[in-house]
């Protein structure tokens, strides 16, 4: 056994966010200027953690870790090896409760940690399979989308559990905005799920439209189309907005992207706080936008380049 190392990245999902949880595609994009690297050191004793988060003993470790400590012990199991006689480390870049896919991205660093140390290359599946452990205590009924995007080097179009590469032919900017309020996924899940038993027609009318600008949208990045994409991420907005999933933090974040020029914007991942990205066509526009986002309350701005994807 030897100290392994694993690292996963955080995602924006450009579409379909809430609606993926109910049958729809989302496309996600990987951003992997903000990562998460975890360690697996051997050391005699109990197992334990050092993290921002929280240090000490993970048997002991607050509610705060019982995602992160269901995918150790599941990883563990999977690996056979004992649940003691290890430090592990995580440290990381990715806004924890941001809608970043945090929880995904600190899983997948830790399976592949434990797997180095162990010595053994896990297959996708078996891979998904953990972070998922991580993800359904994290959220309750997640889609897979996180645990696919935090891990792909290429934007990610995801449907019925299946996630394939994106082709983009695409040139702009991604504006990620972080309002400072912790997201609370599993409350928004349930949000919405509540809206379409309370609401089953508006309800399906909604997660069906999020669907399609998820399939308009597709078309948009493969033609470089950004002013049809910004455009259809307000209108998500909009619908998200219905569904319950914004918060007012968000929404004034929307509004002060759009009124700055920005191509379009949205709340990205669970929503009710967490990040809003926004759509600008360059450098000199993003730096217009991330002023205004800065000055109506965002804490944290992060700029990323969107071009065309490799030829395969
Ligand atoms: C969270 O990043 C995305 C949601 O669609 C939940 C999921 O897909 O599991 C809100």
């Amino acid at each position: 056994l030897r100290t392994g190392r694993g690292v996963a990245h955080a995602k924006v999902i450009l579409f379909g966010e809430h609606a993926v949880v109910h049958g729809e595609p989302a496309i996600a994009l990987p951003i992997d200027a903000l990562g998460v690297h975890a360690t697996a050191r051997p050391r005699e004793g109990e197992l334990t953690v050092v993290s921002s988060l929280y240090t000490g003993s993970l048997a002991a470790a607050p509610d705060l870790m019982s995602a992160p400590r269901a995918v150790v012990h599941a990883t563990l199991d999977h690996l056979g090896l004992p649940h003691r006689d290890l430090e592990i480390t995580v440290v990381g870049d990715v806004p924890h409760a941001r809608g970043l896919g945090s929880s995904a991205a600190v899983a997948g660093a830790l399976v592949r940690a434990l797997a180095d140390h162990a010595g053994r290359t896990l297959d996708e599946a078996t891979y998904l399979a953990l972070v998922d452990v991580g993800e359904r205590v994290a959220h309750g009924s997640p889609s897979g989308l996180d645990a696919h995007a935090t891990s792909a080097s290429q934007p990610v179009w995801f449907e019925a559990g299946v996630a394939r590469r994106l082709a983009t032919r695409m040139t702009a900017v991604l504006v990620v905005a972080d309002s400072g309020m912790a997201g609370r996924t599993r409350t928004a899940v349930g949000c919405v799920a509540e809206f379409l038993e309370r609401r089953p027609v508006r309800g399906a009318a909604l997660v069906a439209g999020l669907g399609a600008l998820a399939h308009g949208a597709a078309l948009d990045l493969a033609a470089d189309r950004p002013a049809q994409v910004g455009a259809k991420m307000t209108t998500a907005q909009g619908m998200l907005r219905e569904l319950g999933v914004s918060s007012p933090e968000l929404d004034v974040l929307v509004d002060a992207a759009t009124a700055a020029g920005a191509l379009g914007a949205k709340l990205t991942g669970g929503g009710q706080g967490g990040c809003v990205i926004a759509l600008v066509a360059d450098e000199a526009g993003a730096d217009r936008v991330d002023a205004a986002l800065r000055a109506a309350g965002a804490v944290a701005v992060w700029h990323h380049p969107l071009g065309p994807t490799p030829a395969e």
